[in-house]
């Protein structure tokens, strides 16, 4: 783009000026880990501008053209030092009340210092989060834009940072893409989740894949590598696996960017009983520069498979006792920490569960990392949500981007066992070949682990038929009987009427109670009523023989716009437990009993 700014008129009369924006997108092939040198926070207290109208973008005010080519001052629109200080990471509708539905732009500026450490060190920002479309812009120059709301991005600064730097980050909501404007959820804004500023040598190992090869003997791992070089050259060098408790040591070639071995060996199974993880460290020194890189991780392995109708963990049938949950917390908005993350684990275990899914977008790294530790199975799920313009191409650029993102950055994760693309889209010609290609993709970028997406019910046929079902390994279905159709009759129906071949995983079904209304088992809104809907619920999936796991709707009571009678109040209450994360409803002892009723 050009980067000449333009003038108080030209700002005005500009209808496209973001076409330019978008010739630099930041994407999953941008992407590095997060190792290497070092890591810094460059989370913490940045000035935020409320920008309504985008006019950060529209005038360039990232130049900072604060004078005339005569040197004249100009009378600019921003004040960097002069706005309010907001916290990053967060999301800006909680940060007062004025910005709680804000939707605009929200332009975060800060300074911070950088000095190279070595010869050679190559620096890049990595962002875990920010909601929407993320304009990076540092010393004046424009570095890209990221499109999606909840998987990471990175861009390098090498060639434009100084010793004393200004960042500007624009971040701005999208209701076109993926997910589309209308949702079930708070459309929460900002630079929600951390910002790193990482150090590498001149190459380094840019991505890396560990696994067990899931052939049903559990003997043999694999690994790729991808290790990158300056000016984005593939790098030449080779790379060395550690895993000490495995007593191995091998050396990987690297030739044009990539390496890749599979070996023989025995690990310890990972399991929900037995998270086993193991030390791993994988080292890359590129033949043209005498730096080396490491990366350090835990990694868990095992098997996730499908045969017939059954879910296999380490070649045994298992049952998905789960929940779903959102990244919704009242204080803190799809804003998470570690001790939330833990606690919600918690809960799961107080239900007697091994497994989450985590609707309806990529939740934040550290779930999966804690998960992997404490021995919890995932569902990741791309936006891919409701009514989705499935026949633009940029919209599934953008889902397939997402998707890319989630799988390079957790599929080094043993607990993320399911890839998810997508939840309750109609079943159209567009929206299948969409939905195919988007499966096809997830296997191209790893064919170790079962896709799946949550499905809609033949209302019709009253059968689960979905023409997406034949491109998914396990078939994902949500159905609300006993709730939004009073007429629960129709779901033992619907179990009797479907053939599936392949394990069918429920991935939702509920209804809403308020903590603390009680009636009877037929007053809408009551806990009493939520709790029979559950009794009748969980007595047709314990008696059906395909239905291999479930994951009722949901955890918490989350933030809802939709939401607005006496008894939601802008929340949707089909939480097990409320908002504050404490209340329990009596529907929870319900999906607990029934979880503890099934064998491990
Ligand atoms: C849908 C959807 C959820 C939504 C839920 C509900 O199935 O997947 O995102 O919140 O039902 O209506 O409460």
């Amino acid at each position: 783009m050009s980067e000449k700014a333009g003038t108080h008129i030209s700002h005005i009369h500009d209808a496209d000026y973001e076409a330019p924006y978008l010739e630099k997108m930041l994407t999953s092939a941008a992407l590095v880990n997060e190792t290497g040198w070092g890591l810094e926070s460059l989370n913490g207290k940045w000035n935020f501008g409320v920008d309504w109208y985008d006019t950060s973008r529209r005038a360039k005010w990232f130049l900072e053209e604060g004078r005339d080519p005569g040197g004249r001052p100009l009378p600019v629109d921003w004040d960097w030092e002069a706005w309010e200080r907001i916290c990053v990471p967060s999301c800006w509708n909680l940060a007062r009340k004025e910005l709680r539905y804000f939707e605009g732009s929200g332009v975060y500026t800060r300074t911070f210092r950088y000095l190279p450490e070595r010869e050679g060190e190559r620096a890049f920002l990595r962002f875990e989060g920010s909601s929407y479309r993320t304009s990076v812009f540092l010393n004046g120059s424009y570095l890209g834009t990221h499109d999606g709301a909840s998987t990471p991005f990175c861009a390098e600064i090498s060639a434009v940072a100084k010793a004393d730097n200004r960042i500007v980050v624009v971040a701005r909501r999208r209701v076109d893409r993926v997910p589309m404007e209308n949702i079930d959820w708070f459309n929460y804004g900002g630079i929600y989740r951390d910002v790193l500023l990482l150090r590498t040598p001149p190459a380094f190992i840019k991505d890396w894949f560990l696994r067990l090869v899931p052939d049903g003997k559990f003997q043999t791992i694999a690994l790729d590598v991808e290790a990158a070089a300056p000016g984005g050259l593939p790098a030449e060098g080779e790379a060395r696996l550690r895993i000490p408790d495995l007593g191995m040591e091998l050396p990987i070639p690297v030739r044009k960017g990539k390496g890749s071995i599979r070996f023989s060996a025995r690990p310890e199974l990972w399991s929900p009983g037995n998270p086993r993880l193991y030390e791993i460290e994988l080292g890359f020194a590129g033949s043209a520069a005498a730096s080396s890189d490491t990366v350090s991780e835990r990694v868990g392995f095992r098997e996730i498979t499908v045969r017939g109708r059954d879910i296999l963990l380490n070649g045994k049938p298992i049952f998905l006792k789960g929940i779903c949950v959102h990244e919704d917390h009242i204080e803190t908005g799809k804003t998470t920490d570690e001790a939330t993350i833990r606690a919600t684990i918690a809960h799961l275990r107080e239900l007697n569960g091994n497994y989450l899914r985590l609707a309806h977008y990529p939740h934040d790294g550290r779930f999966a990392r804690i998960a992997d530790e404490l021995g919890v199975l995932l569902w990741s799920e791309v936006p891919v949500y409701w009514a989705i313009a499935f026949d633009n191409p940029a919209t599934y650029a953008d889902a397939e981007n997402q998707l890319a993102e989630l799988v390079l950055r957790d599929r080094n994760r043993a607990s993320v066992v399911i890839w998810s693309v997508g939840n309750e889209n109609d079943d159209t010609d567009a929206r299948l070949s969409f939905m195919s290609r988007l499966a096809a993709k997830a296997r191209e970028l790893d064919g170790t682990r079962p896709i799946s997406a949550a499905c809609l019910i033949n209302h019709e046929k009253l059968a689960i038929e979905d023409r997406l079902a034949d491109q998914l390994d396990i078939i994902g279905v949500n159905e609300y009987y006993g709730w939004y159709d009073p007429d629960f009759s129709k779901l033992p129906r619907i179990i009797e009427n479907s053939k599936p071949s392949k394990p069918v995983v429920l991935c939702e079904f509920g209804g809403d109670a308020r903590s603390g209304e009680r009636g009877s088992v037929d007053d809408l809104w009551t806990e009493d009523k939520q709790a029979r809907l559950y009794e009748k619920q969980v007595e047709v999936i314990g008696a059906c023989p395909y239905i291999k796991g479930t994951s009722p709707w949901i955890l918490y009571d989350f933030r809802c716009p939709r939401r607005l009678n006496r008894y939601q109040e802008l929340f949707n209450r089909k939480g097990l437990v409320d908002a504050d994360r404490k209340t329990k409803k009596l529907a929870f002892s319900v999906m607990g009993d029934f979880y503890r009723s099934l064998p491990d």
